[in-house]
């Protein structure tokens, strides 16, 4: 099993460029079931992205891939579609539940296996069934799998989502599109990638109209062919912002839209870290002097989940006690235990995360439990004394492309191994 190793506080600096969007690729894929082609640029070549591409290919889509320029070529004409989302790929990822929507609306049938647990929390699908069924699926749960129908095709509804939910509101879009009459969503998540999921299916003929949490979808009969060139990842983005903050020197991020991510530069900024935006990149200063700060995540435009174990490394070298509320999941502290390994003063009561600062951290062996507690670490190897080594990085290569390669050129002293 791959391993990284990281000998600490060396200072970065140089530029790093933002890939694309995993969380805005994965539905705008499941949402390809609904085309005849499409092409997609700028799409980060990652783990997620992959086992998304497999699941296509077992509906029936033909996929062709060109890592180099990071682009997809997708093809669904003449085929022999398969409706099934099978365990072995849904259980990897949660987001294969977002072909549900476009298979039921297309093919009036779906099979999807439920995607169980996560290390983050219980992370049900009762939401994105509740709005399926508004919309007329016959729904049932049998041997771990959702068996959905709907006969006569699914009908515009109006439909208020009991909670915000960004996987709910994407399926719940995509099956609209070709449901007949309106659909009007209300309480829904307005991540950017959920902006950008209805900028592609605009783009391939689609009516949507957005006004706050209400989206208005009408049908159409008529789609086209498509280009689209996903947004930039954001949670990626913010990452490499903390990294700066934490051991730059001085750091330029480009291919980005700084105002997508300006709450959290406005939180950067307020801990002291000296950031200038500019149009499409952004360029951070050595900060040496990092204030305390209190977080409470929540959806967009509210702090990002995604970000959450990140800030804690940063909030290990403020001056003075931060605080983080996690209100998104119920089960997302899972790098702390880890972080006080290396020698971090953490203390949780329920969903709060009580940081004393500042602490010194220290090189260990640790273990990554998921995509971003395991990205959290990197960031504390890279500002620790000594040598970190990081088990389970697989979870890393789901969501981050070209990590050490991007870190490796900014001077740090990173090694998979
Ligand atoms: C997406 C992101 C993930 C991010 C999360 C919150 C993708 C591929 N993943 O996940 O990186 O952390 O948004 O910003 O885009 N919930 C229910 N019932 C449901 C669905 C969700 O109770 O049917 C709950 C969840 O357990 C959680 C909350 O709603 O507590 C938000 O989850 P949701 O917004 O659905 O997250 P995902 O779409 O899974």
């Amino acid at each position: 099993m791959q391993k990284l190793t990281i000998k600490g506080k060396k200072k970065l600096s140089g530029t790093i460029s933002i890939s694309g969007s995993k969380n805005a690729s994965l539905p705008i894929l499941a949402s390809t079931i609904l085309f005849k082609k499409v092409n997609l640029k700028n799409i980060p070549m990652v783990k997620d992205v992959f086992t998304m591409i497999e699941l296509l290919r077992f509906i029936g889509l033909k996929v062709s891939i060109n890592s180099k320029n990071n682009s997809l070529k997708i093809s669904n004409s003449n085929i022999k579609i398969n409706p099934i989302a099978p365990y072995k790929l849904v259980k990897t990822m949660r987001a294969g539940v977002l072909v549900l929507g476009p298979l039921l609306s297309k093919f009036k049938k779906a099979k999807v296996s439920l995607p169980g647990g996560c290390a983050i929390g219980t992370r049900p699908v009762d939401l994105h069934l509740f709005a399926l069924k508004k919309l007329g699926a016959k729904i049932k749960i049998k041997e771990g799998y959702i068996y959905a129908t709907a006969t006569d095709g699914l009908k515009g509804e109006k439909i208020k989502f009991p909670k915000i939910s960004v996987g709910a509101t994407e399926n719940a879009i995509i099956a609209a599109t070709h449901a007949t009459g309106e659909t009007v969503l209300l309480n829904c998540a307005i991540e950017p990638e959920i902006k950008d999921l209805i900028d592609f299916l605009k783009k391939s003929g689609c009516d949507i109209k957005c006004n706050g949490r209400k989206i208005t979808i009408n049908s159409k009969k008529k789609f086209k062919n498509s280009k689209h060139t996903i947004m930039f990842d954001r949670i990626e983005a913010g990452t490499y912002l903390i990294a700066s903050a934490l051991i730059g020197k001085k750091m330029t991020l480009t291919n980005l839209k700084p105002k997508i991510i300006s709450n959290e530069i406005k939180t950067l900024k307020k801990m002291g870290v000296k950031i200038k935006v500019q149009k499409n990149k952004i360029v951070i200063s050595e900060s040496s002097n990092i204030k305390n700060q209190v977080l409470r995540t929540s959806p967009y435009p509210g702090f990002p989940t995604d970000l959450q174990a990140q800030m804690m490394v940063l909030m290990t070298k403020a001056n003075g006690v931060s605080k983080i509320q996690e209100n998104i999941f119920e089960n997302r502290f899972m790098h702390v235990p880890e972080l006080k390994r290396m020698g971090a003063k953490i203390e949780i009561k329920n969903n709060i995360a009580i940081i004393n600062g500042p602490s010194k951290l220290s090189g260990a062996e640790v273990m990554a439990t998921d995509l971003r507690a395991s990205v959290s670490l990197v960031l504390a190897g890279l500002v620790a004394e000594n040598r970190t080594t990081i088990n389970r990085i697989y979870h890393l290569d789901r969501g981050y492309e070209n990590l050490e390669k991007k870190f490796v050129k900014c001077k740090a002293n990173i090694k998979r191994i």
